[in-house]
């Protein structure tokens, strides 16, 4: 069985005052709770505030960063780096969200060039791959998802496949109120666990943790979840309260 991930994606949100704030409240709602892996990724400038406030759980918290630059010592203004990453405490990083492939064009090759440089400094990755509606309207899901994740996985090593998790985000749920259902979840999970097996051999490819991401709330987590091949969730809008990421994380 594997241990499910349920992560937090907090986008453009929350000073870190705010960020302070949610952990005060979180923390005593989730005491104690280890059936799941729960890992909050805020701004950069709150993940300070978040790797200090996780420490004083009883209860192991990931805290990973939205975004990271491939290289490292350089100069490149305004970029963080994967070893600062590490040494400010984060354990994740979410690499190749949607909004970063659309708003800031990022590749399927620079993708892999962020995974790596994660997977050298000791990161886990949260890689997200997911089609656009029109893709899905076009029966081009199967195909998009292959490449996504034939181009992140290039030239990596198979035993570096447990740094790795992959996040479904369908890019027509994100936002949208529109979930995948379980199901059709399910189904994009095994084309992407497939391409994993290509990539880095059956074993690794069977402790691929696969989350799914697209409206995830309180409401549709124990249906989600439920779900075999679903590994976890990547949650954005509703990991914002502590009231309602507290009830997602105990679906
Ligand atoms: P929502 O949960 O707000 O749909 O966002 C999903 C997401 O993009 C998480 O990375």
């Amino acid at each position: 069985m594997r241990k499910k991930v349920i992560a937090a994606n907090w986008k453009l949100y929350k000073t870190p005052a705010e960020a302070r704030e949610f952990f005060r409240a979180f923390l005593p709602m989730i005491s104690g709770h280890t059936r799941d892996e729960v890992v909050i990724c805020p701004p950069y400038v709150d993940i300070y505030v978040a790797v200090e406030e996780v420490r004083k759980s009883d209860i192991t918290i990931g805290v990973g960063a939205q975004n990271v630059n491939a290289q490292h010592a350089c100069a490149l203004t305004g970029e963080i780096s994967a070893p600062m990453l590490r040494a400010a405490g984060c354990t994740h990083v979410i690499i190749g969200h949607s909004e970063r492939r659309q708003f800031f064009h990022e590749t399927d090759d620079l993708v892999n060039a962020k995974l790596k440089a994660a997977i050298a400094a000791g990161l886990i990755s949260i890689v997200c791959v997911g089609e656009v509606i029109e893709e899905r309207e076009a029966g081009l899901t199967e195909d998009v998802l292959r490449r996504q994740c034939t181009r992140a996985f290039a030239e990596i090593a198979a035993d570096q496949a447990r740094a790795i998790t992959v996040a479904y985000e369908p890019v027509w749920a994100i936002g949208t109120g529109k979930t995948a259902t379980p199901q059709l979840a399910a189904e994009a999970h095994r084309v992407i666990r497939a391409q994993a097996a290509e990539a880095f051999g059956d074993e690794a490819a069977e402790g691929l943790r696969i989350l799914y991401g697209g409206s995830v709330k309180p409401e549709n987590a124990a249906s989600l979840m439920a779900e075999e091949e679903i590994d976890g969730a990547l949650v954005g809008g509703a990991s914002l309260d502590p009231k309602s990421f507290a009830a997602i994380v105990k679906y």
